[in-house]
């Protein structure tokens, strides 16, 4: 990068990435003056309701003495609060890339504000395990290959895809389902303000990739589309399975509860056929995730697209399709 390459920064002049920019300090929040963290986090509170928890909505898993509940809940909780605080400093990572990569005024401005707010919300979520005073379960292999992956990447189409589009996109309803079971109010506070962050990221994402798509012949956009619908119509039907059901158990059994292992076909049974409830209304259209919502809105769900890699008939394309 020479001086002369940022004398006359060009602005890409679209309304909407430049008003990410001033919303970034009009809804800024300030770690210490705008959260309470005086606010008590107790030793054996679940923190959030039991509903949360995954196989927490099982008539097996209701019926477990409560502080066994409490335990498994809370566990869970740290482990996807561990989650977070790495997510946000991947994604600190990759703003910091993207400021240095992207040539327009107002791109690199949106980097460099989600830099600043992901540097808050790690904090937040540290500070916030600190308190919960517990170490938390390592981050899962699964996860962390994704991170790595997404930390490999060069190119800032790819980066914003990744960063921005997807994961932010799936991470929303993680944290709206935090803040809305959330008992704990400290959790609740921290999770509202992040989540409002949140959104302006998915943003910049969605009107970044929005913008490359109008202008992209229908070969390029059908191949942009190939790259992430497979992934992105698995994640919104991906659903607690044996795998998160074999790691329950262990978090029953550390509670000391006796023969856990005996509970594992129940739980699984009663939530598969949660599953199919939650199936059913998203393919009714009636609780449509934010992924889902993105995708629509950044134009990879335009019939000519679905039409050319073959899923104009899946129940999840159909039930998007009917979003306004
Ligand atoms: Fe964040
Ligand atoms: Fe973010």
């Amino acid at each position: 990068m020479k001086c002369r390459e940022l004398m006359k920064l060009e602005n890409t002049g679209h309304p909407g990435i430049n008003s990410i920019f001033s919303k970034a300090h009009s809804a800024d929040w300030d770690i210490d003056r705008d959260v309470d963290w005086s606010t008590p986090v107790e030793p054996e509170d679940s923190l959030v309701d039991h509903e949360w928890s995954a196989f927490g909505r099982t008539e097996t898993f209701k019926a477990l003495p409560e502080e066994v509940r409490s335990y498994v809940t809370r566990r869970g909780l740290g482990r996807i609060l561990n989650i977070l605080q790495v997510g946000e400093s991947v994604a600190q990572d990759i703003c910091a890339k993207l400021a240095l990569t992207l040539r327009h005024e107002d791109h690199r401005n949106a980097a460099v504000a989600q830099a600043m707010d992901e540097a808050r919300h790690h904090l937040a979520y540290v500070r916030f395990l600190e308190k919960m005073g517990e170490e938390p379960e390592d981050i899962d292999p699964f996860t962390e290959d994704m991170f790595d992956q997404l930390l490999a990447t060069e190119d800032p189409k790819r980066m914003i895809s990744f960063e921005q589009f997807f994961l932010e996109s799936m991470a929303m309803n993680i944290f709206e389902a935090i803040h809305t079971h959330a008992t704990n109010p400290l959790l609740k506070d921290i999770l509202a303000l992040i989540t409002r962050d949140e959104s302006r990221h998915m943003g910049f994402g969605v009107l970044y990739l929005a913008e490359w798509m109008r202008g992209a012949s229908l070969d390029e956009r059908v191949r942009f589309a190939e790259a992430w619908l497979g992934r992105i119509l698995f994640t919104v039907t991906d659903r607690p399975g044996p795998l998160m059901a074999r790691q329950i158990v262990r978090r029953i059994e550390e509670a000391g509860h006796a023969d856990a292992a005996k509970l594992a076909p129940a739980l699984l049974r009663e939530q598969m056929e949660l599953n199919a409830q939650d199936d059913a209304l998203l393919f009714r259209g009636q609780k449509i995730p934010h992924l889902l919502k993105s995708a629509k809105n950044v134009g990879l769900l335009e019939p000519e697209i679905t039409e050319a890699l073959g899923v104009t008939d899946h129940p999840v394309v159909r039930a998007a399709a009917g979003l306004g």
